[in-house]
């Protein structure tokens, strides 16, 4: 597996993930990919500065997961960066996502961002152990932030700040 930054190549395949993992609508806030131009445009403005992202490829080539740490563009606010990430399901629970969100952050540190932050569900239990493996720190909770399938989920906020 290879850990690589983003491309306008890889556009298709990251888009295909991300619907993946929305089409579970278990660990991630949408329930669908965006369309492919959205997914384009987002690869350019990474590429044009924006943030960060990294992608996971298996030897095939095709992309199995990506992490982003996108920065706050308004002013007062662009020492933060969101964090996304999300892996196939076949390729979880071997230490990749560990490695991709390691890099993000590190290449995020380099790029000035100094405050990560991140909303993930409360069931999550891995992504939520992943993240506080690293040091990110729980600030909040919104209580029955989604009610999707009759089931409601709470949003737990996380952040990790610059040493
Ligand atoms: C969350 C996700 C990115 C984590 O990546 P991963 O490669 O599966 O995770 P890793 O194998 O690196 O394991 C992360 C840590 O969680 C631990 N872990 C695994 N399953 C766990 C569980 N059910 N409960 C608690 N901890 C768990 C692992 O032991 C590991 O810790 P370690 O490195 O100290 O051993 C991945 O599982 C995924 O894509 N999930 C679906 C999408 C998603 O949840 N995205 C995040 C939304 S906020």
């Amino acid at each position: 597996m290879r850990i690589v930054p983003t491309g306008e190549e890889h556009a298709e395949g990251f888009n295909a993930v991300v619907d993946a993992v929305a089409r579970e609508r278990r660990f991630i806030g949408f329930v669908a990919g965006p369309p492919l131009e959205s997914t384009r445009e987002f690869i350019r403005s990474i590429l044009g500065g924006a943030g960060i992202q990294l992608l996971a490829v298996n030897p095939d080539d095709m992309v199995v997961g990506w992490c982003d740490i996108v920065r706050n563009p308004h002013e007062g606010f662009r020492h933060v960066g969101r964090l996304g990430m999300g892996l196939l399901p076949g390729y979880r629970g071997r230490g990749l996502g560990r490695q991709l969100v390691a890099q993000a952050v590190r290449a995020a540190r380099k790029a000035g961002i100094e405050r990560i932050e991140l909303e993930v569900f409360a069931s999550n239990e891995r992504a939520i152990a992943l993240y506080r493996a690293l040091g990110f720190a729980t600030e909040g909770i919104k209580r029955q932030a989604r009610k999707l399938d009759g089931q409601y989920e709470d949003n737990v906020f996380m952040a990790l700040l610059g040493e």
